[in-house]
């Protein structure tokens, strides 16, 4: 059998098992008893003792039907065995237990068909009941389980909107340990009974029990406060889950206390109604959908239209005669839907205060933000508006230079002085990694001793990047604050709307560090130990506070705001986006000049069905966004183990590891890879809390050098051209592979067959290759593997833009604006006049955006001086796209008279 530690998670280990005894089983039912081989005998005894610590925490199949299975076993029923046994496997792959009852007695004449749910049409499952499992914790017999479970049977009404099981565990473990595990649950009941420990004992168990995070203080804690520790400890993990707290204590012992997710506390043990009601009120709340049942309810209404919206109704394509084929696409449910808020009846995006400010409340609530706002034009719109309603011309902003190039845009509209960060760099892989943070506090430093901190306002990073890397987003900002305590944090989370969801992705979230440092901030152990430090720090060089890791003062302002691409990684139509805010100072400062940044780049015209799909998406993800990331994450891990172990594929591939993407000294953990082919994996958990960085093993890196393809002949001539495989970014040498929340466990074997026929085809080729054809493969693999242009830096924004030399900030705004007169540009050719120029020593300032996408961040901005490094990057870019490059002119770059028109006062330095 596998070992425990050859799963990620232990739902596919769940799966696999259930798998493994239906083989196994049947095989049992058609050996006569006295034949059966005891190798199999022993491998449904392995099977059946690995089982039985996992279902405890499950409702179905139950714990009573998988004793009698064992008892069937037993008995040597095997034909009964592996009958149920098939029966019970075939329900948890279609998901029908969470619809009817499943008999599991063979005599049960009902047919073997009703279990296909495959054959039930969307419309059918919409009608049924939505199922959920509701976890009780309390230590009771056998008898008094059944009569407790009895009792949650009893309160069904036909009027009710869901249908839900009970699973009954004894102890506060058991509870961390099912509510990681099973995605089922939506409720949990804590009754006074519980006691601290699990009575299994077993290495899957420790590894979720590790992630829960339980503090060793636990068992020096009364038994009265472990419920409340329970409801504590499953808002650590599950926040969107809802407790009901049964307790025999006082009430006044009770208020006042911290009961994490608990929405009520019951004092009397025995009223099953009002627990039912509030369970199904509190899975009712996450249910709701406000902007989607207003827009069905909308689209049902007859109206006549008599405003700019031909398509609304689908009228002026049912009466087309060429454009039929149109409707016949779509349906008519979405033209049914469309409408905007002039035509009255529904909310309105810019000034909303019906069923979109409700649903914007949902989602505040989903993603543990204070304030949320929808966007239906990207995360490039929400980055704009960030920007926009926080930065005033003139103010300080840093930012990370690989950012999206939306955020560069967004400092020209605002008049920023741009201080750039440079990341580390990957110049084996030819990508940038993340800006690690002693270069934000040197940055920070250099402009305190400047004395120009009092303007610096904002700091910006993608979290996380294209490529995957994630910050230690908490003590990025602890440690900024330490220096600038009102500083603004933008955290471009495009990529990282599913992050909430998962118990590990969370702590490295914009909104979740928020929260946990508004906190932490109030708490007299972080005044304290302010204190200490800055007496250690007094007259200290700025080299000890770079080396410190640097306590927040508790008068630091946490002012987070997180701009994220829902349509990215969770279900929502293209263009879908929201903008979280987390700042203290938002409805004191910012409120206003957000509500006009909102308006500036906000159509008037926003498209409704993207927000009704915001709207539901967030439905989803409060009810299954857990048990989605997490399929989401082992269909990921399944990829890079089976890539990693496979030897064909590793003769030509490499899955890109944590070790390769992030230097030693940023991994505090010292885990270079998440999986290993000798130990299995190893849990992330340990990296995500400490390191400086760590990789969204989502994002599977795969060099590709060893092929002899460079990244993007790679991904077009061979994944897209022969295998119809889409895939969004290459480097040089590398094809990043994203998994998403639809990523089936089929589509990653199908890529696993492709990658293998390509490694297949290519040991063809090379046997039959010439000497010449060998040599010839071996130097194209030895230039993508081994010699590699270095990436460049951010050189420095030219004197014209740069108030003084103290500081390296500048004034994009002003060289972009200087490039719209064309007298003051001219255009160089990279390898001709470009070059010359360079060679001769002469200054070369970039007059635009150079973007080579993909990924999209700028090589140059306006007013950037062009470097000896940048030109040879240049060169050696091998994307189709750069935008703002134009190939039969050249690169434009500003004429030395337009660059000693600019004046040098810079406007800010006035208003000082
Ligand atoms: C880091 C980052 N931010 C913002 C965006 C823009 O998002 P959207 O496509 O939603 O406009 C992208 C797009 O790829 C991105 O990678």
């Amino acid at each position: 059998m596998d070992s425990v530690s050859d799963y990620y998670s232990a739902i596919q280990l769940r799966s696999d098992r259930w798998s493994a005894l239906r083989e196994v089983t049947a095989s049992l039912g058609r050996e006569a008893p006295s034949k059966i081989p005891a190798k199999l005998r022993a491998r449904a005894e392995d099977l059946f003792d690995s089982l039985a610590l996992i279902e405890p925490y499950w409702a179905f199949p139950g714990m009573a039907a998988f004793d009698q299975l064992r008892r069937s076993f037993n008995h040597n029923s095997f034909e009964e065995l592996a009958f149920s046994v098939h029966r019970i496997t075939r329900a948890l792959t279609t998901g029908a237990y969470r619809r009817r009852h499943i008999p599991l007695e063979r005599e049960n004449t009902e047919a073997e068909e009703h279990d296909d749910e495959a054959l039930l049409s969307a419309e059918m499952r919409a009608l049924t009941k939505p199922y959920f499992e509701v976890l009780i914790v309390d230590s009771v017999s056998e008898h008094q389980e059944r009569w407790l479970k009895m009792n949650v049977l009893e309160m069904r009404r036909a009027e009710d909107p869901f249908i839900y099981e009970a699973v009954v565990v004894p102890s506060l473990e058991d509870a961390l340990i099912a509510v990681l595990f099973n995605h089922n649950i939506q409720a949990i009941v804590v009754r006074p009974g519980l006691v601290l420990k699990s009575k299994l004992d077993n290495e899957i168990l420790t590894k979720y029990l590790n992630r829960a995070g339980t503090p060793d203080a636990l068992d020096a804690m009364s038994p009265e406060d472990y419920g409340p520790e329970l409801c504590r400890l499953i808002q650590r993990v599950r926040p969107e889950l809802d407790a009901y707290l049964v307790t025999e204590r006082s009430v006044e012992d009770i208020a006042g206390m911290d009961l994490g997710i608990c929405r009520r506390v019951f004092y009397n043990q025995e009223d099953f109604l009002e627990l039912h009601l509030n369970i199904l009120r509190g899975v009712g709340a996450r249910n709701k959908t406000p902007f989607f049942t207003a827009l069905v309810e909308y689209s049902k209404q007859p109206t006549g239209v008599f405003h700019a919206m031909p398509i609304s109704r689908g009228k002026s394509i049912t009466r087309s005669h060429w454009i039929q084929d149109m409707g016949a696409f779509y349906g008519p449910n979405i033209f049914l839907a469309e409408t905007s808020a002039t035509s009255g009846g529904l909310d309105s995006l810019l000034e909303p205060h019906g069923p979109i400010k409700e649903a914007q409340e949902l989602a505040s609530r989903a993603f543990g933000s204070k304030q949320t706002f929808f966007a239906t034009n990207g995360t490039s719109t929400c980055n704009k508006i960030v920007v926009q309603a926080l930065v005033r011309p003139g103010d300080i902003v840093l930012v990370d230079r690989d950012c999206h190039k939306s955020h560069h845009y967004g400092m020209v509209l605002a008049g920023a002085e741009v201080v750039y960060l440079d990341s580390y760099p990957l110049n084996e892989y030819s990508m940038y990694g993340a800006v690690p943070l002693q270069e934000i506090k040197h940055q920070l430093l250099k402009l305190k001793a400047a004395g120009k901190l009092h303007r610096v306002r904002m700091l910006l990073l993608t979290n996380c990047t294209f490529d995957g890397l994630v910050y230690n987003v908490d003590r990025v900002m602890e440690e900024c604050l330490a220096i600038k305590p009102d500083l603004v944090f933008l955290w471009d989370e495009a990529w990282f709307a599913f992050a909430r969801f998962s118990p590990t992705y969370r702590q490295r979230t914009a909104m979740r560090c928020a929260n946990n440092l508004r906190k932490r901030l109030k708490s007299s152990e972080q005044a304290a130990a302010y204190d200490k430090q800055q007496k250690k720090l007094k007259d200290a060089p700025d080299d000890v506070w770079l080396k410190t890791r640097l306590i927040a003062p508790p008068k630091a302002r946490v002012r987070v705001y997180a701009t994220q691409s829902t349509h990215k990684t969770l279900t929502s139509l293209r263009q879908g986006s929201m903008i979280h805010v987390s700042d203290q100072d938002f409805k004191g400062e910012v409120e206003q000049s957000f509500h006009e940044a909102y308006m500036t780049h906000t159509s008037t015209s926003p498209n409704y069905q993207i927000i009704a799909s915001l709207d539901v998406g967030r439905r989803q993800v409060e009810l299954e966004g857990f048990e989605f990331v997490q399929r989401q994450i082992e269909a990921a891990m399944s990829m890079r183990r089976a890539i990693t172990s496979h030897p064909q594929l590793r003769k030509y591939f490499k899955v890109l590891t944590a070790g390769d993407m992030i230097p030693d000294n940023f991994r505090q953990s010292g885990v270079t890879s998440y999986y290993d082919t000798e130990q299995g994996w190893t849990d992330m958990w340990d990296c995500w809390e400490q390191d400086d960085f760590v990789l969204d093993p989502t994002r599977v890196t795969l060099a590709v050098g060893g092929t002899g393809w460079d990244g993007d002949t790679f991904k077009t001539e061979v994944l897209m051209d022969k295998y119809g495989i889409q895939i969004n970014k290459t480097s040089r040498n590398t094809v990043l592979f994203m998994t998403n929340i639809g990523t089936t466990r089929s589509s990653v074997a199908y890529l696993i067959e492709v990658l293998v026929e390509i490694a297949n085809e290519l040991d063809d080729l090379l046997d039959d290759a010439s000497r010449m054809e060998k040599l010839a493969f071996e130097k194209r693999v030895r230039n993508l593997t081994e010699n590699y242009p270095p990436l460049p830096d951010f050189s420095r924004f030219h004197e014209a833009f740069r108030p003084d030399e103290l500081t390296s900030e500048g004034d994009i705004r002003t060289a972009y604006y200087l490039a719209y007169d064309e007298a003051n540009c001219d255009y160089l050719e990279l390898d001709g006049s470009l070059k010359d120029a360079l060679d001769a020593g002469q200054e070369v300032v970039s007059a635009s955006f150079i973007i080579p996408y993909p990924p999209g961040f700028p090589i140059l901005v306006p007013g950037q001086v062009i470097s000896k490094e940048i030109l040879a990057f240049m060169r050696a870019l091998d994307v189709n796209e750069i935008h703002g490059y134009r190939a039969d002119l050249g690169l434009r770059v500003f004429t030395a008279d337009a660059l000693a028109s600019v004046p040098r006062v810079m406007p800010k330095q006035a208003a000082e």
